[in-house]
């Protein structure tokens, strides 16, 4: 490939060298600094899986003992937090809400010292720490609820669950939320991370980097692609009616793609589909079924038999929305909880970034005029003969009437 071949996106294109995260996308492996994401979900717990990815060993006892129970002493958020959050609009979006939440830490922890070890291990705790109590008190205040304070008794998944719900969750329960950020934890560089290595590299706070990542995630081409497939099951409505859904969608001329399914880099069912799908089914036998279940399995069918020929399965996103409305998480706090999850793969890249920085400066490709005459005011046309972008003038003008 020369220096100067465009890909769009940055298809294939390395942006860093990092020992964080590993995916084979032929294989549908993931590893987390070497160890399978499935030996990871089935025996350790999400806080000492970030510690994994942050500082890159497994800890010790006593090392893991010390980072949850500084976590724990973090959770809570200052009243002026609290306050900032009572003036957002109940009807806005919680990401909307935990991007604004994330940026304000940087208000109130304004010390910057990025080459100090504890200054960096505080931030990772503190943002570890409050973003979850943020996520929670922003459910509660829509609700013109009082947040419900963290509970130092609780572990890390279980007071999340509390603080959303007002109630200790199902050991169950709580065991599967751990495993599911377990799973959302760290996947390489995708857009969030990739917006969070451009931010760090500017050698701004971790706040900053982490809002930035938090504005990304919430799109639904990313993170936002798991509220938007129980939509997407709501509206086929029953088994029988999910081959016609997808053949008459596929049809259409604007074609709309099928919500969690597809990935960039797997060209297999998503190694995290096939684990979440596995949790779902033990949240069904101890709490009963989802009608929405039946139409997942038979839009997986149907889907690998008309897009499977083009490696698109089921992404992390497909089942991990089954799995969270069990646990009685609304629809629009699907993202707000992957954020909470990939917090530690963000601040693992960020730790990583400022090992070995560079600024991010990618170059372009440029596709404008030279030379173009400076025309005055008063004898320009409101056609002018030249448009950058055909069309985009007429569309402008059809938007001032
Ligand atoms: N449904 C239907 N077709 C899909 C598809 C989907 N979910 N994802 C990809 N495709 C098709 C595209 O239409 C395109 O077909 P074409 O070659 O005939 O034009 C082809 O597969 C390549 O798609 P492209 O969008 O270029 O792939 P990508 O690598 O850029 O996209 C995603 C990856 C994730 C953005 C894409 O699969 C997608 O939008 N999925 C739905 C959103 C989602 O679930 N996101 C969460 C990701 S974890």
């Amino acid at each position: 490939m020369s220096a100067c071949e465009y890909r769009p996106g940055l298809e294939g294109i390395p942006a860093k060298e990092s020992g964080i995260g590993f995916v084979d996308g032929k294989q549908g492996i993931l590893e987390y600094r070497g160890i399978r994401i499935e030996e990871l979900a089935a025996k350790s717990s999400f806080v000492e899986t970030t510690f994994l990815l942050i500082w890159g060993y497994l800890p010790t006892f006593e090392e893991l003992e010390a980072f949850a129970t500084e976590i724990q002493y973090h959770r809570r958020l200052k009243y002026r937090i609290r306050d900032m959050m009572k003036c957002f609009p109940e009807t806005g979006h919680p990401m909307d809400a935990l991007q604004s939440c994330a940026a304000a830490l940087g208000l109130f922890y304004s010390r910057r010292a990025l080459d100090d070890p504890a200054y960096i291990r505080a931030a990772v705790v503190r943002l570890l720490a409050k973003i979850p109590t943020m996520v929670a008190a922003f459910q509660m205040m829509r609700q013109g609820n009082d947040p419900i304070r963290p509970r130092d008794d609780l572990d890390y998944s279980s007071n999340f669950l509390y603080m959303l719900n007002e109630q200790i969750p199902d050991p169950l329960a709580a065991q599967i939320f751990d495993i599911c950020l377990m799973l959302h934890a760290e996947h390489t560089i995708n857009a969030s991370t990739f917006s969070a290595m451009v931010t760090a590299s500017t050698l701004t706070d971790p706040y900053a980097v982490i809002a930035s990542a938090v504005g990304t995630l919430a799109g639904p081409l990313h993170g936002g692609a798991n509220e938007e497939v129980l939509l997407m099951l709501k509206e086929i409505g029953s088994v029988d009616r999910v081959e016609a859904y997808v053949d008459e969608r596929m049809q259409q001329k604007q074609k709309q793609k099928f919500m969690g399914f597809g990935h960039r880099v797997y060209k297999v069912k998503d190694p995290r589909a096939v684990v979440l799908q596995q949790l779902a089914e033990q949240l069904f036998d101890k709490f009963g079924g989802d009608e929405y279940y039946d139409i997942a399995l038979k839009l997986e069918a149907v889907m690998a038999d008309r897009l499977g020929g083009k490696g698109i399965y089921p992404n992390v996103d497909f089942y991990s929305g089954l799995v969270y409305r069990k646990l009685g998480i609304p629809a629009d706090l699907f993202t707000p909880v992957f954020a909470i999850a990939r917090v530690a793969g963000w601040l693992a890249h960020w730790k990583e970034q400022l090992n070995a920085n560079r600024i991010f400066r990618p170059t372009q490709i440029y596709t404008g005029d030279h030379e173009i005459t400076y025309i005055p005011l008063e004898k320009r046309t409101t056609t002018p003969e030249k448009r950058a972008v055909p069309g985009d003038y007429e569309r402008y003008r059809s938007t001032i009437g």
